[in-house]
């Protein structure tokens, strides 16, 4: 994998683990960082070998947020004619892998939305989540007043915005926006299992999964309820379905062809 300024990039088996590398600012996200991170995902996506990719930070932030300092002294026109942080962030949800966060630490603000562009957060027992933007006199700009109240509820989702208050990975578990919480140490760990696991099935079905998935948000439930149709007859034109099928049958482990 190429070398980054603000990324350490390596590989583990199938899977591509990125993690957000810029210490000294708790993984705050500058312009560099996250043209960094597009790069790197898009490369994961584009590299045959890699089934799923994990996105980490430190264990004490996976990132504090869009850096503050960078924006301060944007004006209205800087950022609407930059088409500030929209682009980029377009590129992120297109990455058609499953890229699971593996959340220690901090996750505030553009770091939360980060973790919630990602398709499912584990989170390690430290982890800290929060849109504390409305403290800095704006309000979240990378999905957070949207992803938010689809992940949790409403009124978690108002409570985190309007007050900037952080909850921490057990409220944050109760309220359904992270999928596991795992002690610290365990946390790379179990998301690297969790990615090798996803790793071994076929790739092309895990990515009708995790777009069909995401299409629960996009579509009223009788389109969405088609198109998971549609995708699932789709499958059986698979060497895969035939492979899965008949070593359940022979009762031994598939091997997958289009991993
Ligand atoms: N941007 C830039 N720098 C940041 C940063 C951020 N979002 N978060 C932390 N840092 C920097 C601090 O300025 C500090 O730098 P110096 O050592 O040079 O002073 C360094 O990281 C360490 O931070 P602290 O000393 O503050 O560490 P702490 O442990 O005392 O506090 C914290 C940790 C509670 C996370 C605190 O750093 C904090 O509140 N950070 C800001 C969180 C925030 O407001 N995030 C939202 C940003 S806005 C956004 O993301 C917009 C959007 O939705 C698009």
């Amino acid at each position: 994998p190429a070398v980054y300024e603000h990324l350490l990039v390596e590989t583990r088996g199938s899977v591509g683990l990125v993690t957000l590398n810029r210490p000294k600012a708790l993984n705050a996200l500058n312009l560099a960082l996250i043209d960094e991170l597009v790069a790197a995902l898009e490369a994961f996506d584009a590299d045959e070998a890699i089934g799923c990719i994990v996105l980490t930070g430190s264990q004490k932030a996976f990132a504090a947020g869009v850096d503050i300092s960078m924006m301060a002294g944007y004006s209205y026109m800087d950022v609407f004619k930059s088409n500030y942080l929209g682009a980029n962030w377009s590129r992120l949800t297109a990455i058609r892998k499953p890229v699971i966060a593996a959340v220690a630490g901090f996750a505030l603000g553009g770091g939360c939305e980060l973790a919630m562009l990602c398709d499912f957060i584990i989170a390690a027992d430290n982890a800290r989540f929060g849109q504390p933007e409305v403290k800095l006199g704006v309000l979240p700009g990378c999905g957070g007043t949207q992803r938010l109240p689809r992940a949790v509820s409403k009124a978690k989702a108002m409570d985190l915005c309007l007050t900037g208050r952080m909850m921490d990975a057990e409220e944050a578990e109760r309220a359904g926006l992270v999928s596991r919480v795992v002690p610290l140490d365990a946390l790379l760990d179990e998301a690297l299992a969790a990615a090798t696991t996803i790793a071994s099935y076929s790739q092309p079905i895990v990515m009708m999964i995790k777009e069909a998935v995401n299409r629960a948000y996009e579509t009223p439930l009788a389109e969405g309820l088609l198109f998971e149709r549609r995708v699932f007859h789709s499958a059986f034109a698979t060497d895969d379905q035939k492979e899965g099928m008949a070593a359940f049958l022979e009762k031994r482990t598939p091997v997958f062809k289009h991993r």
